[in-house]
């Protein structure tokens, strides 16, 4: 018999007994919002001796959100009953409400705050009355102190002091928000977490916890609108059938502070109003438009407006009717107008029947019409100028057009990037695309200035991020990936905010206050995205996924008709080299950059090498920065993706102990899922270009196991989110 090793059996009861708190099952519903019971002793007892009693000031809907919100989060992490105490004793209070509620006495300290803010803003401020001290919550309006509340909960979650708090924050943009590609069939456009969380067969009447919930997470995280429905729009929401539905979700999100907003299908007049013509200037149509605006508002008095993908991928739009987006937008502009609604017009076109590259068309197209929109138009602009890539250089259309709002698109969701089995932290890329110069004004004209109105004076500004969320459990199919909801919403709120400590909050709020754990696992989140670039798509290499669904790898597609949708497409590799010449020796898409990033872009040797292959057709053997050949260099990077996700996997391995078991597993799994994939994607793409390059894997890049032939005989008829 096998002798037991008892010094061993003892550290794993010991173990076990210590994190006996942890491994009760958690599916990751709660979010971000775990609300833990605070491990720090001495911590806890501060906190609970700064917060003696809970008082709140007025009796809207929000406040009582707000109470209830620190009744949840407080009784989880200081432990339940430690309000209980003795009223006569009481000495510090949290107090929360709006200006005109908080009392005469105390509103005096806040003048200079209310002066910072705007209305959707808050203060934090620790004051002393009478001896009594209080910690005091307060804005403008019921929702910034629900924000208020949400930031001050996060303090606590992330352990900070709270001793000597002055706090004054606004959100820097306006439009917050999500967009859900929701179909009405409970399918989701790239969709990869189950199905719609908008159950419209059971709307209005019924209403899902899901929906209060999901107004929950939101607000913790400044979001203030969601698109209910896709793009790829029916025109059946607009009917009272499914406007009274909507009417019952935007009920359930207002006291959050959270509008709803719907996707106009440009026809609609003819599919659902009996018209004849969708023709903007038809003078039918117009008031056709008004009466529906007019009917939505008198349901809905806050509705948003509109999200309009016109003459984009085969949707109907103005120019069906020899007019153009500026046509479009303004007269639904001046349908909502009346109510102070929005209209966000999509800038994602390229035509079909275009020969020039596609990554130059949406400006070509727009940035005439600078200055031409009407004052509740924004543009909304994809990050980059092909389509939600691992890697893209900023959209040109950032700074080109002062005189028009520019709203910025960020997929949450991962159509290119792994389909939500791979663990990447998007964060990095809004961060590296919102910190990008566009130099329209100078040195310093980041892409964050331009969407932040600051750039060129606007008061109109937006965030949009396509949503991640679906009737899975965990919301996003992958516990991770809910750091990417978290981080938009974050951006949103301040674009300006850094990356590592977004993962920090959202791994202490979702996890562990741990160092132990809060250290590596915002070392991987942060190599993640960079991991992922390496093993799909290095060097500003670029849609290369396959066709369709986009899952996995495909630079081998050459089957559609229309070029800018197979691969070869994009890389034109061929036996001299690989990369789409955007240079002014090909197609100039540089031109459309400002002057000074033109000239990076345009020259190889100032062109960063992350974009190498996006803007130059690179010989094989050319020299990379590092001294190796470009073929060397492109098999090194895919490696080194493949190898950071093993070290990833590795990492999470270790960690067992401070996460509970559910969630454990299910990343453990899913990062065992990446890394599979990960060679997947090295060993196809390495095989594909060897085919052009003729060279030899370098040393330090494994042998694939398998030949060409087999990756492309894959297919995957039910790959999730292509209909
Ligand atoms: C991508 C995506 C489509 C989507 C489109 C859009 O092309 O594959 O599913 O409709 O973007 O943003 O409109």
């Amino acid at each position: 018999m096998k002798k037991l090793d008892f010094r061993k059996y003892c550290v794993v009861s010991l173990f076990l007994l210590v994190s006996g708190l942890n491994t009760y099952a958690n599916d990751g519903y709660k979010l971000w919002l775990q609300y833990r019971l605070i491990g720090d002793e001495a911590l806890r007892q501060s906190y609970q001796s700064n917060i003696q009693e809970v008082v709140p000031l007025g009796d809207s809907k929000t406040i009582e959100i707000a109470l209830h919100e620190l009744q949840v989060g407080l009784k989880g992490m200081l432990g339940p009953g430690y309000l209980s105490v003795d009223r006569e004793s009481i000495k510090n209070s949290l107090v929360f409400g709006r200006k005109e509620n908080l009392p005469q006495t105390i509103i005096g300290f806040f003048d200079k705050g209310y002066h910072q803010i705007n209305e959707e803003g808050f203060i934090i401020r620790s004051i002393t009355v009478k001896g009594k001290k209080q910690l005091v919550i307060t804005g403008k309006t019921d929702v910034g102190v629900l924000y208020g509340v949400h930031h001050f909960l996060r303090l606590l979650q992330t352990n900070q002091a709270i001793g000597e708090l002055n706090i004054v924050e606004s959100p820097k943009l306006k439009v917050r928000v999500l967009n859900h590609w929701d179909n009405l069939d409970r399918t989701v456009e790239r969709g990869y977490s189950g199905g719609s969380i908008w159950d419209w067969h059971r709307l209005p009447d019924y209403i899902d916890q899901r929906y209060i919930d999901y107004a929950r997470a939101n607000a913790s995280i400044g979001i203030n609108g969601t698109v209910l429905t896709n793009v790829n729009a029916n025109a059946l929401i607009l009917t009272p059938q499914y406007i009274e539905k909507v009417k019952a979700l935007a009920d359930v999100f207002r006291p959050y502070g959270i509008r709803v907003y719907l996707t106009a299908r440009f026809s609609a007049p003819m599919e659902i109003g009996g018209l004849k013509t969708a023709d903007p200037l038809d003078a039918g149509v117009i008031s056709w438009w008004k009466g529906k605006a007019a009917r939505i508002y008198a349901e809905i008095p806050d509705f948003g407006g509109f999200l309009v993908k016109a003459n984009s991928e085969g949707q109907p739009g103005p120019q069906n009717y020899g007019r153009n987006h500026v046509d479009g937008a303004n007269m639904l502009a001046d349908a909502v107008a009346p109510f102070g609604g929005i209209i966000m017009w999509r800038a994602f076109v390229y035509a079909e029947n275009s020969s020039d590259d596609r990554a130059k068309e949406a400006y070509s197209e727009f940035v005439p019409y600078d200055g031409q929109f009407k004052d509740n138009v924004l543009v909304q602009v994809k990050n980059g100028p092909i389509d939600f890539q691992p890697r893209e250089p900023f959209h040109p259309m950032f700074g080109a057009m002062p005189k028009t709002p520019l709203m910025i698109e960020f997929q949450i969701t991962q159509e290119y990037l792994g389909c939500s089995t791979h663990s990447v932290f998007l964060s990095t890329l809004f961060e590296e695309v919102l910190e990008s110069d566009t130099y329209r004004k100078g040195k310093g004209s980041t892409v964050a200035k331009v969407i932040d109105g600051s750039l060129s004076n606007k008061k109109l500004t937006g965030m949009a991020g396509v949503s991640n969320i679906g009737t899975d459990r965990n919301w996003t199919g992958n516990v991770f990936l809910q750091a990417n909801w978290y981080s938009f919403g974050r951006l949103a709120w301040n674009p300006y905010m850094k990356s590592a400590d977004i993962a920090d909050e959202w791994i202490r709020a979702t996890f562990s206050n741990d160092k132990a754990f809060v250290q590596p696992v915002k070392a991987f989140m942060l190599q993640s995205r960079e991991a992922t670039v390496n093993y799909m798509t290095p060097l500003g290499l670029h849609h290369i996924m396959a066709a369709g669904h986009h899952y996995g790898p495909g630079p081998w597609v050459d089957i559609f008709e229309r070029a800018e949708w197979n691969s070869v497409y994009f890389h034109k590799a061929d036996t001299l080299g690989v990369g789409f010449d955007r240079s002014t020796t090909g197609s100039n898409a540089v031109g459309q950059y400002a002057p000074e990033v033109a000239r990076m872009f345009n020259d190889i040797n100032t062109c960063p090498e992350e974009y190498l292959l996006w803007f130059h057709h690179v010989p094989w053997n050319y020299r990379l920065k590092n001294g190796q050949s470009l073929w060397n260099g492109m098999a090194l990077k895919y490696q080194e993706g493949v190898d950071t996700v093993a070290a990833m996997v590795k990492t999470w391995s270790s960690l067992e102990g401070y996460v509970d078991s559910q969630r454990f597993n299910e990343m453990k799994m899913l990062l065992d899922i990446q890394y599979k994939e990960a060679k997947w994607w090295r060993d196809s793409c390495l095989l594909y270009f060897q085919r052009f390059s003729k060279m030899e894997l370098p040393e330090g890049v494994e042998k694939p196991t398998r030949t060409l032939e087999y990756f492309q005989s894959l297919e995957f008829p039910f790959a999730p989110g292509h209909h």
